[in-house]
């Protein structure tokens, strides 16, 4: 049995050795009545723990530099500084920061944030990283092509991997069949346990080859 964690503070829940704030949390309902984000970084969303559960079974080496792409309230980011990875989180909407900020700060981690539409990220931005990483954030068929459009700019600037957590939408879909065109992929069916089960999908795209 798993070691059972005395909460840091009210209205917070444990998965994969992190911890993160409840929607009813007052934390977050204080929050809610300042800011309205505008695409979809209104919650943590689930595939996010599908990542935490990979990294968990296919741990990284090294300390190495990671991007994640449409990053939201940082579930992903906050654990992969948990395992002292250095982060930087984008996001297109500058309105779920702060509450990236007050879940990093219940973990004690330092995360860089830089507000951004993915289609904007430079060469010269995504060389700065070794992986990206994103949870449910190919939701549009615009974003299919954000994502297309971006691993090419990232594979020329050095980027090694991807890896993307999605519940399974046709869009996600859509692009494992276009990454298959261009890179050694794979798409993994894949479920997390933390905090409750749920299933979903990754892409793993290796962008070396
Ligand atoms: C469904 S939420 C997922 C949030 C987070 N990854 C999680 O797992 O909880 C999608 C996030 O992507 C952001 N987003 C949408 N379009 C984007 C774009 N073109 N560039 C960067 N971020 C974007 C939204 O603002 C939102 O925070």
């Amino acid at each position: 049995m798993p070691e059972r964690l005395e909460s840091p503070e009210k209205g917070t829940y444990p998965a994969y050795g992190i911890w993160l704030y409840k929607n009813n949390s007052s934390a977050i309902k204080s929050l809610n009545k300042q800011l309205n984000p505008s695409a979809h970084g209104d919650r943590l969303w689930d595939s996010a723990y599908l990542l935490m559960d990979y990294f968990t079974q296919h741990p990284l080496k090294k300390k190495l530099n990671i991007l994640d792409i449409g990053c939201g309230w940082g579930p992903a980011s906050i654990f992969m500084a948990k395992q002292s990875h250095k982060v930087t989180a984008v996001d297109i909407d500058n309105q779920v920061f702060e509450y990236l900020q007050l879940q990093a700060d219940l973990n004690q981690v330092d995360i860089k944030t830089l507000q951004s539409n993915m289609d904007k990220l430079t060469k010269k931005e995504l060389s700065k990283h070794d992986i990206i990483i994103g949870a449910d954030i190919c939701f549009w068929p615009k974003l299919t092509k954000s994502w297309l459009a971006l691993l090419k700019r990232a594979q020329k600037a050095g980027v090694k991997k991807l890896v993307l957590a999605d519940p399974g939408r046709t869009t996600f879909l859509k692009l494992v069949e276009e990454c298959e065109k261009h890179w050694k992929c794979e798409m993994k069916t894949w479920y997390a346990l933390e905090p409750k089960k749920f299933e979903g999908s990754l892409l793993i795209v290796d962008l070396k080859s």
